[in-house]
């Protein structure tokens, strides 16, 4: 069950590094849209859930960022970027949390196509559930799956 403090559900997006880039970022890849593009779509997607949409360079600022959500947010929506690959500190964080805010991650791009070391996350054994390979339309995905986990948790 959600907060349920107001009645208003909170779910906190998370972009990790490079994110800030996209729109010119290896656009075959990921896509022309812009991360405020992404952003300005998910208010269309549930207007009544309280989005708030974060991007970092910096694992110790996500990190300390999902450290704040106990009591604070409902679920988290995460696409961590390379540290995907790399942060074992970022999936402790998720894990920390996890038993009252919940986490899908996301990736634009679908990574098992890609080079051999994009192939393990890290971060995935800490979230409910995972999306990747539909560009930005992911998030629109992501953020469905969350609700609907949290309604019905
Ligand atoms: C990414 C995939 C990662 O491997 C990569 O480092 C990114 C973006 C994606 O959304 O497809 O920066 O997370």
């Amino acid at each position: 069950m959600f907060r349920d403090l107001e009645n208003v559900m909170k779910i906190l997006f998370l972009n990790g590094p490079n994110l800030n880039l996209l729109g010119t970022r290896e656009p075959e890849i990921y896509g022309t849209e812009t991360l405020a593009d992404i952003e300005m779509a998910m208010k269309a997607v549930h207007p009544e859930v309280d989005i708030e949409f974060r991007q970092s360079n910096s694992e110790a600022e996500l990190i300390t960022w999902i450290g704040e959500t106990r009591g604070t947010f409902d679920g988290i929506i995460i696409n961590p970027a390379a540290l995907t690959h790399t942060s074992l500190g970022l999936c402790d964080a998720l894990k920390a949390v996890g038993d009252v805010v919940p986490a899908v991650e996301i990736h634009l791009s679908n990574t098992y196509t890609r080079e051999e070391i994009r192939h393990k996350s890290l971060t995935a054994p800490a979230c409910i559930g995972q999306i990747m390979g539909f560009q930005g339309f992911g998030y629109t995905l992501a953020l469905r799956a969350i609700v609907q986990a949290l309604k019905s948790s």
